[in-house]
């Protein structure tokens, strides 16, 4: 629809930030969100109850574009792609688990609005093995491969590094990564709501800056000789190569005064599906899964 439209090109080639269609969508159902054109807002199945066709919509998604363009281009400069799904945890939690500690303080690189922090606030279902506090907020994933080995965690303090991050408890700076859930896409809707909500009720330190500027002293400031897991899940891809390798060199120097285990899941470069799990204790990079990237499914390698 974008590529036959000269006008939407037009203004998506304005928009700053990556990946551009992402962000045009994102930011016409923000505006949306906001009361911005009723009208357009039936054919959202997140805004409405019975949503219009989007067969029907015509010249007028293009006509909002271009009555909004200003705002759209501010947007698409001043905000990220920060989508943020929770469900990335049942990928997680299993690497979280393959420390060599059960206490540590977690460090998130690229942590939006801090969702990853709760790790251990969600109830999680493997098929049939669950695991997590009984009243929390349901995580659910088909289990290929081994089994993980679940265990009691304990979270010292939840740090989360960002550009720029969202204020889990304000309902402003929520309304951004509800923005870039797809419409129709329901569940993931209602479970963003929910992990907001579980977020926005803990302590959490969001830094905010470049986390090639702001890691290396968060990592220094923690307690004295007490371990660090330190994760990045979607957020490397936002990165240089440069930029990834100066991360690794700050966690090794890191380990120089505490352990720090360390883990990351990824898409595979130039690729939208295909997701790497690592871990690294110090003693070299493991491969450990790979995950649907919203959590759907989960493949543990049995390796040991
Ligand atoms: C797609 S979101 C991923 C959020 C979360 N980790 C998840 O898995 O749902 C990527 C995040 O990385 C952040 N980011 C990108 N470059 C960054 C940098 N250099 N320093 C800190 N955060 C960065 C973005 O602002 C964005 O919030």
């Amino acid at each position: 629809m974008i590529a036959s439209d000269p006008d939407l090109m037009r203004v998506i080639n304005l928009i700053e930030h990556t990946p551009r269609p992402n962000i045009l969508f994102a930011a016409v159902q923000f505006l949306l969100m906001e009361g911005g054109d009723p009208d357009l807002a039936h054919f959202y199945p997140s805004l409405t109850e019975h949503p219009r066709p989007p067969a029907q919509v015509d010249r007028q998604f293009t006509d909002f574009v271009l009555a909004n363009e200003a705002e759209i281009v501010t947007i698409g400069a001043s905000r990220y792609t920060q989508t943020n799904e929770c469900r990335r945890c049942v990928a997680l939690l299993p690497a979280v688990m393959k420390a060599s500690f059960e206490s540590f303080h977690l460090v998130d690189i690229g942590t939006s609005a801090g969702l990853n922090l709760a790790i251990d606030r969600y109830r999680y279902r493997y098929d049939d093995l669950e695991w997590g506090p009984p009243e929390s907020l349901l995580l659910e994933a088909e289990l290929r491969g081994a089994a993980p080995n679940l265990h009691d965690i304990e979270v010292l303090t939840r740090t989360g590094l960002d550009l720029n991050p969202i204020d889990p408890g304000d309902a402003e700076q929520r309304a951004w990564p509800e923005a870039l859930v797809w419409p129709e896409h329901h569940q993931r809707r209602k479970r963003l709501r929910s992990a907001l909500d579980t977020i926005a009720g803990l302590p959490v330190e969001f830094v905010t800056g470049d986390a090639l500027l702001t890691l290396g002293k968060v990592l220094a400031d923690l307690p004295e000789g007490e371990p660090a897991v330190v994760m990045n899940s979607f957020a490397m891809n936002q990165f240089t190569a440069e930029g990834r390798r100066r991360i690794d060199e700050i966690v090794a120097f890191g380990r120089r005064t505490r352990s720090i285990h360390r883990i990351s899941f990824e898409l595979l470069p130039r690729s939208d599906d295909w997701t790497r799990l690592t871990i690294d204790d110090g003693s070299g990079l493991r491969e450990i899964g790979q995950a649907h990237p919203h959590g759907e499914w989960v493949e543990l390698y049995a390796r040991p």
